[in-house]
């Protein structure tokens, strides 16, 4: 029902294979914080090699994730068909299904002729990125380093014969930037034993996961940490089932080959050292401790022939505001190809969104979550301190930008563009703090307040609605009475995950209710976006207020319905409740609630 896989059948992948939000884990960098300290210069060119562990993923905040392997030569095609999903599971069945030997075959044709460290370490620069974290061995076993312990890797087995990642490592760390590996420590595909692997060796003897884990997994890891010099982050993934005793020994390999780097959320069994969110999923609300979201510039991590769907800049910025706002790091994946060249619509697409960020490092690098608590309706927030900087993506055509519920007496306001700042009034109405703003945005991506207060942020995180803009409230952030309030995640495309928290079980006659902030009273024009079947009568309720209820359609997909206009008589706070009422009401997915002034 939603999309091409079938919700249940997702879930269970998440359990076995695919990752689950993750194991929170609280790390113990050693930070010594000093504001001063991190303020300016010093933050912007927070290199890897001053950098103390766990620094460049806390206040890096931005970081560059590379898929490459023998699947990138394949580009998700297969004997002339095209399979639509993420690349690096394409001999996987639920892809083309390769055979493990032929598979292993691809080897004697991957010939990265084209492959530039430097070229790489240039682009993740340009981009503003802090690190590199790329595929040692994805689950199709193949080590993109040269392994003694197993002869299926780029030195050994192709005609190309090099070890890509001393080049890598080492033009890293000229560049001053972070380096980490990926390693697939749980699902191996071609080695026997191995996590989906073949359940015979080469003598037809039974092979166990431990004589995976002996041979291969463990020896490989003991490499990867201490063949390449300083490195930032192993990042584990897809722990399944994997016994504790395994994944204790592999953090402790890493702890104790690289006192300095961490490991990631999905190491299993809770042991990483920050959390790791799922697949491509942007958080609504902050969270707190160390995390990442993972996410990439296409739709596949591994290059996909077929794959042109880009990130805009602006979307790229939006999505690390998003994560820096709500707490955590952003890293975001490039697929190359085979021939080890990296597409250019993401080389152009980064590189533009990193020239925004070379303008204003000091929104993106050391800067903690916004005081909100979730994204605004014209943008998003990050703070440093008392300082806030206040992410402007829809400009405001009144000359007004509302901040709802800001109590802290403001010490100044200026808009910055590029070097240049200008002083703008700050005027206070009520619990708010309206901001005059020139009509023009200065930035076309994202336009930058800095906002200084004369103490820490008080903010009362409340959904408001903004006078102006379109105000958008999940169903994440409603309280449910006699109704269901749930995260659904689902695939697009094999691999491409989304995710909602949906409000659902409407038919036990239940109601799904926002507690608001008006400062402008009047008309509000309610859209409700949702999926179903058929049509289906809603009703919204402003309590002690009015009631309007409408019949809409709805498909399987998410979808905005109008359902009318409501009034808010005066400012102040109100409640206000939907419920489903008639139709197949049992299939009424709610996703949010939107407002938007009917003037
Ligand atoms: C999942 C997928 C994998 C991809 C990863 C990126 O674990 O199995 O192919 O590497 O997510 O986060």
């Amino acid at each position: 029902m939603y999309g091409i896989i079938d919700i249940r059948s997702c879930l269970a992948i998440v359990l076995l294979v695919l990752p689950q939000a993750a194991h929170s884990q609280q790390a113990s960098p050693d930070r010594s914080r000093s504001m001063d300290k991190l303020w300016g210069d010093r933050v912007v060119k927070l290199r890897a090699e001053n950098a103390q562990r766990g620094q460049l993923f806390d206040e890096g905040n931005y970081a560059m994730f590379i898929h490459w392997g023998l699947y990138s030569q394949l580009g998700n095609k297969v004997d002339g068909k095209t399979y639509y999903g993420i690349g690096e599971w394409i001999m996987n069945p639920r892809m083309a299904g390769i055979p493990v030997e032929r598979y292993k075959e691809l080897a004697g044709t991957f010939n990265p002729v084209d492959f530039d460290a430097q070229e790489i370490t240039r682009i993740a620069t340009d981009a503003g990125m802090k690190y590199i974290v790329i595929t040692a061995k994805h689950h199709d076993g193949f080590a993109m380093y040269h392994s003694q312990a197993c002869d299926f890797n780029i030195v050994d087995a192709t005609p190309w014969k090099k070890d890509p990642m001393k080049e890598l490592a080492a033009a890293c760390r000229e560049a001053g930037l972070g380096f980490g590996f990926y390693y697939s420590h749980n699902q191996d595909w071609t080695f026997p034993g191995g996590g989906g692997g073949p359940k015979f060796d080469a003598q037809g003897n039974p092979a166990t996961f431990d004589d995976y884990f002996v041979n291969k997994c463990l020896p490989q890891v003991k490499e990867i940490t201490t063949e390449y010099g300083p490195i930032e982050i192993v990042w584990f993934d897809t722990p399944g089932k994997m016994p504790k005793q395994y994944v204790e020994q592999l953090v402790q390999v890493v702890h104790t080959n690289q006192p300095r780097a961490m490991v990631s959320g999905r190491a299993g069994h809770g042991l990483g050292d920050y959390q790791t969110l799922g697949d491509m999923e942007v958080p609504r609300h902050n969270i707190d401790g160390l995390w990442e979201s993972v996410d990439t510039t296409n739709d596949s991590w591994a290059y996909a022939w077929y794959d042109e769907y880009w990130k805009s800049p602006q979307e790229i910025l939006r999505r690390l505001i998003a994560c820096v706002g709500r707490g955590g790091t952003y890293m975001l994946n490039i697929g190359p190809r085979g021939d080890g060249t990296v597409p250019q619509r993401a080389v152009k697409t980064l590189k533009e969104s990193g020239d925004w960020i070379r303008r204003y490092p000091q929104v993106v690098y050391g800067t903690e979550a916004s005081p909100w608590e979730h994204a605004l309706p014209w943008g998003d927030v990050t703070r440093k301190g008392n300082t806030l900087f206040l992410c402007v993506m829809e400009w405001p055509t009144s000359g007004k930008l509302y901040l709802p519920n800001l109590s802290t007496p403001i010490a100044s306001a200026r808009l910055l563009d590029g070097e240049r700042t200008q002083p703008l009034a700050a005027t206070r109405r009520g619990d708010w703090v309206v901001v005059e703003v020139p009509p023009r945005a200065p930035e076309k991506l994202v336009s930058v307040i800095e906002l200084k207060l004369k103490a820490e942020p008080q903010v009362d995180p409340i959904w408001s609605l903004d006078p102006d803009h379109e105000t958008e409230i999940l169903a994440e952030f409603a309280e449910v009475a006699g109704i269901e309030k749930s995260e659904k995640r689902w695939m697009e495309k094999f691999g491409e995950w989304k995710g909602i928290v949906h409000a659902h079980g409407f038919d036990n006659g239940g109601e799904a209710t926002w507690e608001i902030d008006v400062l402008q009273p009047g008309d509000y024009n309610i859209d409700l976006t949702y999926a179903g079947e058929g049509r289906l009568v809603w009703q919204v309720a402003v309590e002690g207020g009015e009631q309007i209820q409408n019949q809409q359609n709805s498909s399987h997909n998410y979808q905005a319905f109008p359902i009318g206009w409501v009034n808010f008589p005066q400012a102040g706070r109100y409640k206000v409740s939907v419920r489903c009422l008639e139709g197949q009401v049992e299939s009424a997915s709610l996703k949010s609630i939107r407002f938007a002034p009917a003037h």
